[in-house]
C-alpha cells in the first residue's frame, strides 16, 4: 500500500506540474505576444505623428529644431530614443543617450528606406532587448530620409519572468494541494473500502465471518464490484454451511433434507423428464414504482417450497399473471426466466380477465370452495356464474400447460391448490404419460359439509384425474375418501389409501407442508429478544416488559377476533400484567375485493380500538395493529422478540406461521400457543394446544406461557425445533415428488405416441 501511494504521489507530482508547464507557456507566449504587438503599434502611431515635424524641419534644413525634437521625446516610457537619417542612412539628428549607439542607420531603417514603408525589428543593442521602428521620410514625392523610434523591450522579457514566477508557485501549490486532496480520497473512498473487504474476505475465508457476524463492508465507490463480491461470498458461505451440514448429518446419520439434497433427489427421479407446477400465485410478480419495474417474490410458504426444485431441475412454472407490470416483462409465448438476476427455470404467465379472475378467483376458490372447506362458519357462496368461469380458467391453464408439456416425454406436474380442482382431469385426458398430483393446501371437511356443493361430483371427478393427492394431515385424507365414496363411482382401497376409477388409481396420501429451516445459513440474532423486543415496542411507541405476537392474512378463518378477545380477558383476569403485556398483530390484508374479507379488516380494527380504548394508558396499549404486509425479514424479529406467538385458527390446513415461529428461535426460548384446528397441532405437541372458540382456554394459556420457567419453554421449544429441523420444507417436496415419481402409470405406449403428436383439452 504504501508503495502505492509513494507511486501515487510522484505520478500526480509529475502529472500537475506538466499540466502547469504547458499551461503557463501557453501563457507566457500569449502576453508576449501582446505586449510586442502594443509596443509595436505605439511605436507606428508615435512615427506617424512626428513624421510631419521631422519633415518639415528637413525641409527648412532647421538642424536645431530636429535635435530639440529627438530630445524631446527622450523621455518618455519605454522611449530611449530617435534617429534621424538621411537617405544614404547617415545621422542628422540622434537623441544624446543614443548617440554612441546609432552612428549609422540600423539595418531595420535602411530596410525602411528600400521598401519606402514603415517596418520594425526587435533586437539587441548595446546588449539590450529594443524595438526599433523606420518610417521613411519625404520631401513631396522625394525620399529624403528615415526616422528611427527606438523602445527599450526588456520590460517584456521582465514580465515575462514574472508570469513564469506566478505560475511555478500557483502550480506548487496546486501540486500540494491535489496530492492532499487525492490522498485524502483515496484513503478514505478507496483504501479504506478496500482495506475493510479485504478484513471481510479474510474473514468469509477463515469462516469467522458468519459466526463473529462480520458484515460485508460498504466499498462505496466500488459497489458494482462489491454487490458481485457479495453474491461470491453468500455462494461461499452458502457451500460452506451445506458442507458443514453435510458432515454433521453424515455424522449424526439423521435423515436430514436439505435445498440441495432436494435439488438431486428431484434430479434423480426426473431422469430424462421435466417438471411441471401450476398455481395460483407466481413465484415473481413485476409491478410498477413510478416510472420502475419493481420484482416481488410473494411472501408464500408455496413459493419457498417450490422455488429450490424448479431452480434444480430447470422447470416450468404456470401461474396468473397478476402484476401490473407483468405483460410488459414477458418474452415469447408469455415466458420469462426466472429467477430474474439468475435465470433457472420458466415462468409461463397466464392473463385473466377482470370477470374470470373475479369468478374464478374471488368467487368459486375464495367464496365458495375457501369457506367451504374452512369450518369456520361462513356460508360459502355458490354462483352458477362464477362455477362457469373456474371451469374456464382451469381450462385455460390446461391448454398452457399441454402448450408447454408438448414433446416432452413422461413430464412431472404438480398442480397446486384448490384453485385447480378439474386440472388433473383435464391434463389426464389429454396426456396419460403425464404424472399428475394435486396437492390441496387447505382442510377437506367431512362428506356432510362438503355435500352442500352444487358441483361436489364434478369437482371430486376432476381430482380424481390426478395420479396422486396430498393433504397436509391425514383425517384430511379420510375425509377426502370419505366425500369420495359417497358422490363418485369408485372403489376405495382403505388398506392403501387409493381410489379406483374406471381403469384409473389415484392414491391420497398426506404431505405435511414446512418452512425453511435455515439456522446453519443464517446469522445470528445481534440482539437477545430482550433487547429487541424493547427495540421494536419503543419502534411502536408502546413500552412494555412483556410481548406476544401475531402474523396471519386478515382472513376470518385464523381466529384474530377470538385471539383479541382472549388478551382483553386475560387482561382483565390478571390486571397486573396491564401496562406489562403488549399483543403485536401483524395482519396482511388479503383478497378485500371479497365483501366478507372487506369486512373483517373493519371488525378487527374496531375490536383492536374497543380494547385498547378500555385498558390504554399514555405510554402503554394492550394490542398493537399493523396492517399491511410485511416481509419475512420485517416479520422475524417480532418473532424472535416476542414471549409468545398466537395462532388461533378456527381451522386451518397446516398454518406455516407457527413452524416460522419455531424454526426463528435460535434462542430456544418463547412459546408457541396453537390452535389444535390447524394441521401444525397434529406435529407440534410442545405447543400449548388451545380451543379458539374458548376464550378462557386461550387467556389462561397466554398466562401460562408468560409465567412458564425458561426450562420448560427451552425443553419444549427444543423438541418442536428438531421436529421443524428435520420435517422441513425440502422433507415435503421431495416426499410428494418422490411418490409421484414412483405412482404406475396406467398407460401405453400407443396413447404415448398419440400425445406426443398433441392433443386438445377434453
Ligand atoms: C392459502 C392458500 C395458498 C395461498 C394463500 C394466500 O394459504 O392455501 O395457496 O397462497 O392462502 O392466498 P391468496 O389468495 O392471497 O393467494
Amino acid at each position: 500500500m504504501r508503495l502505492l501511494s509513494v507511486r501515487l504521489i510522484v505520478s500526480l507530482i509529475v502529472g500537475v506540474a506538466l499540466v502547469s508547464l504547458c499551461s503557463s507557456y501557453y501563457q507566457v507566449l500569449m502576453l508576449k505576444r501582446g505586449l510586442r504587438r502594443d509596443l509595436q503599434h505605439r511605436a507606428e502611431v508615435l512615427a506617424e505623428s512626428l513624421a510631419g515635424n521631422v519633415e518639415r524641419d528637413l525641409e527648412r534644413d532647421a538642424q536645431s529644431t530636429l535635435q530639440r525634437t529627438v530630445e524631446h521625446f527622450a523621455n518618455r516610457e519605454h522611449l530611449t530614443g530617435l534617429a534621424v537619417y538621411d537617405v544614404q542612412g547617415q545621422p542628422i539628428a540622434v537623441t544624446t543617450s543614443l548617440e554612441p549607439l546609432m552612428t549609422s542607420a540600423p539595418a531595420v531603417v535602411a530596410q525602411a528606406l528600400k521598401s519606402d514603408k514603415g517596418t520594425d525589428a526587435f533586437l539587441r543593442m548595446g546588449g539590450a532587448p529594443v524595438h526599433i521602428y523606420a518610417l521613411p521620410l519625404h520631401r513631396g514625392e522625394d525620399l529624403v530620409g528615415g526616422l528611427a523610434i527606438v523602445h527599450d523591450a526588456s520590460y517584456i522579457r521582465d514580465e515575462s519572468l514574472r508570469i513564469w514566477r506566478q505560475t511555478f508557485l500557483s502550480a506548487l501549490a496546486h501540486v500540494f494541494l491535489i496530492v492532499l486532496i487525492t490522498l485524502l480520497i483515496v484513503r478514505w473512498s478507496i483504501a479504506g473500502p478496500i482495506a475493510r473487504t479485504a478484513h471481510w474476505m479474510k474473514a468469509l475465508r477463515t469462516g469467522r465471518a458468519a459466526s463473529a457476524r462480520i458484515k460485508a463492508p460498504d466499498m462505496e465507490l466500488f459497489r458494482p464490484l462489491a454487490r458481485e463480491v457479495a453474491t461470491f461470498a453468500e455462494s461461499l458461505n452458502t457451500a460452506r454451511s451445506a458442507a458443514q451440514l453435510e458432515a454433521r448429518l453424515r455424522d449424526s446419520s439423521e435423515s436430514m433434507w436439505t435445498a440441495d439434497r432436494l435439488a438431486v433427489h428431484v434430479h434423480d427421479r426426473l431422469a430424462d423428464s421435466r417438471l411441471f407446477v401450476v398455481s395460483n400465485r407466481e413465484p415473481y410478480t413485476h409491478t410498477r414504482r413510478g416510472k420502475l419495474i419493481e420484482v416481488r417474490v410473494p411472501p408464500s410458504g408455496l413459493v419457498t417450497a417450490l422455488e429450490p426444485v424448479l431452480r434444480a431441475c430447470n422447470g416450468t412454472w404456470v401461474a396468473h399473471g397478476s402484476g401490473d407490470a407483468d405483460l410488459e416483462t414477458v418474452g415469447k409465448g408469455d415466458r420469462l426466466s426466472v429467477p430474474p438476476d439468475d435465470p433457472r427455470y420458466t415462468l409461463r404467465r397466464i392473463w385473466l380477465t377482470k370477470e374470470e379472475e373475479a369468478g374464478y378467483y374471488y368467487g368459486f376458490a375464495n367464496e365458495g370452495l375457501w369457506p367451504l372447506c374452512h369450518i369456520a362458519h361462513t356460508r360459502p357462496i355458490f354462483r352458477a356464474s362464477d362455477w362457469k368461469h373456474y371451469q374456464e380458467v382451469n381450462r385455460k391453464f390446461a391448454e398452457a400447460l399441454l402448450e408447454e408439456m408438448e414433446n416432452i416425454v413422461r413430464p412431472v406436474v404438480l398442480v397446486q391448490d384448490y384453485h385447480f380442482a378439474l386440472l388433473p382431469r383435464m391434463i389426464k385426458q389429454s396426456r396419460p404419460d403425464a404424472r399428475v398430483a394435486i396437492f390441496w393446501h387447505i382442510p377437506w371437511p367431512n362428506p356432510e359439509a362438503f355435500r352442500i356443493c352444487p358441483w361436489q361430483a364434478e369437482l371430486a371427478d376432476g381430482l380424481l384425474g390426478a395420479d396422486l393427492i396430498g393433504f397436509h394431515i391425514q383425517s384430511h385424507c379420510t375425509n377426502f375418501l370419505q366425500t369420495i365414496d359417497r358422490i363418485v363411482e369408485s372403489r376405495i382401497d382403505w388398506e392403501h389409501f387409493s381410489v379406483q376409477r374406471l381403469d384409473h388409481q389415484t392414491a391420497v396420501r398426506p404431505f405435511p407442508i414446512s418452512v425453511e429451516f435455515s439456522d446453519e445459513l443464517a446469522e445470528p440474532p445481534r440482539e437477545s429478544a430482550y433487547e429487541e423486543r424493547a427495540t421494536l415496542l419503543k419502534t411502536l411507541g408502546v413500552e412494555a416488559a412483556c410481548m406476544g405476537v401475531g402474523v396471519d392474512r386478515l382472513d376470518y378463518t385464523k381466529g384474530i377476533l377470538e385471539r383479541f378477545l382472549a388478551v382483553e380477558s386475560f387482561l382483565e383476569k390478571y390486571p397486573h400484567y396491564q401496562r406489562i403485556f403488549t399483543f403485536v398483530q401483524i395482519g396482511a390484508p388479503s383478497r378485500t375485493h371479497i365483501k366478507r374479507y372487506h369486512d373483517l379488516q373493519a371488525e378487527v380494527e374496531a375490536e383492536a380500538d374497543r380494547i385498547n380504548w378500555r385498558f390504554q394508558t399514555d405510554k402503554w396499549k394492550p394490542i398493537v395493529l399493523l396492517n399491511r404486509q410485511h416481509s419475512h425479514e420485517e416479520i422475524a424479529p417480532y418473532y424472535r422478540a416476542a414471549d409468545l406467538c398466537l395462532v388461533t385458527s378456527l381451522h386451518d390446513g397446516m398454518n406455516l406461521v407457527a413452524k416460522e415461529f419455531v424454526a426463528t428461535r435460535r434462542d430456544e426460548l418463547g412459546v408457541l400457543i396453537l390452535s389444535c384446528f390447524t394441521g401444525a397441532a397434529r406435529e407440534l405437541q410442545d405447543a400449548l394446544q388451545v380451543n379458539p372458540y374458548d376464550i378462557d382456554q386461550t387467556a389462561e394459556a397466554i398466562r401460562a406461557a408468560l409465567e412458564m420457567p425458561p426450562e420448560e419453554k427451552q425443553q419444549r421449544m427444543q423438541r418442536m425445533r428438531k421436529l421443524v429441523r428435520e420435517h422441513n420444507v425440502y422433507r415435503w417436496a421431495g416426499s410428494l415428488i418422490g411418490e409421484l415419481c414412483d405412482v404406475r402409470l396406467d398407460v401405453s405406449a400407443g396413447s404415448n405416441e398419440r400425445f406426443r403428436a398433441g392433443a386438445s383439452v377434453g
